[in-house]
C-alpha cells in the first residue's frame, strides 16, 4: 500500500519525507490556497522536495481544451507531475487525450462507483474517490472504495485507487483491508497512525525500569 501526503504545505511534506514512507503528494486548489504563497512557488518547492514520486497538481479550467492546455504546461514542470482532472464530461475527454499523449492523470471529485468506472474507462492512471466528504453527508465512504475495488478486480482496469478525503486513522485501516492501492493522508492523520496510549505507557515503564538495571553498557 502506498502512502501519499495530501497537502501543499512544504514543512509537512518534508516531515513526511523524513519518515521515509512517502510515496507521493496530492494537492488541490484549497490546499494550495492555504499556503498563502504564489502557485508556482508552491509547486517548485514541492517538486524540489519530491522529484521522483508522483505529485498531483490540479487544473483550474473546466472546459476540455482549457484543461488540456493547463495540463500540458503543468506536465512540463516535472516528469513526476500527475494532472488532477475533475470528474466531468469535459474532464473525461481531457483524460482520454492526455493519457493517450503520455501525460498521467488523477481523476478527482469521485463520489460514485459509476463515476469511477467512467474514469477507469477513460484510461486514468489514478482515481480519487473522496471518502470523508461522503461520510459527512451520511453516506458510507468506504463502501464506495469496496465497490470500486470489486469493479477493478472484475475487469482488470489499470487505474490505481487513491483513497482521498481521509479524516482519521480508521479510513486508512479500512483502505488497507479493502486493498486500495494508495491512501492520500493529511499529515495530522500520519501522526495519529503512529500513536497508541499503551505504547506511551509501556515506554515510560521500560525507561523507568532501565534506571535500575546494574552495569549498563550505554
Ligand atoms: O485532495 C483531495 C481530498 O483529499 C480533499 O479532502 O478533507 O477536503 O475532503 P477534504
Amino acid at each position: 500500500m502506498k502512502f501519499f501526503i495530501d497537502t501543499a504545505n512544504i514543512e509537512e511534506i518534508k516531515a513526511a519525507n523524513d519518515l521515509k514512507i512517502l510515496d507521493g503528494v496530492t494537492t488541490n486548489p484549497t490546499l494550495i490556497s492555504k499556503t498563502g504563497k504564489p502557485f508556482m512557488e508552491v509547486v517548485e518547492e514541492i517538486l524540489t522536495e519530491v522529484p521522483d514520486k508522483p505529485v498531483s497538481l490540479e487544473v483550474a479550467s473546466t472546459d476540455c481544451e482549457g484543461m488540456i492546455k493547463e495540463a500540458e504546461t503543468l506536465a512540463k514542470l516535472g516528469k513526476n507531475v500527475v494532472i488532477k482532472i475533475p470528474l466531468t464530461i469535459d474532464g473525461l475527454k481531457a483524460v482520454k487525450h492526455l493519457e493517450y499523449n503520455g501525460i498521467k492523470t488523477n481523476v478527482t471529485l469521485i463520489f460514485s462507483p459509476t463515476q469511477a468506472l467512467l474514469a477507469m474507462k477513460a484510461g486514468a492512471s489514478y482515481i480519487s474517490p473522496f471518502v470523508g466528504r461522503l461520510d459527512d453527508i451520511s453516506h458510507d465512504g468506504m463502501e464506495l472504495i469496496s465497490q470500486i475495488k470489486t469493479i477493478i478486480d472484475n475487469y482488470g482496469f489499470k487505474s490505481q485507487i487513491i483513497v482521498a478525503s481521509i479524516r482519521h486513522p480508521m479510513h486508512v485501516l479500512e483502505a488497507a483491508l479493502i486493498g486500495a492501492d494508495i491512501a492520500t493522508i493529511p499529515y495530522k492523520v500520519v501522526e495519529q497512525l503512529a500513536k497508541h496510549p499503551l505504547t506511551d505507557i509501556g515506554l515510560e515503564k521500560f525507561l523507568k525500569d532501565w534506571e535500575s538495571v546494574p552495569e549498563k553498557p550505554f
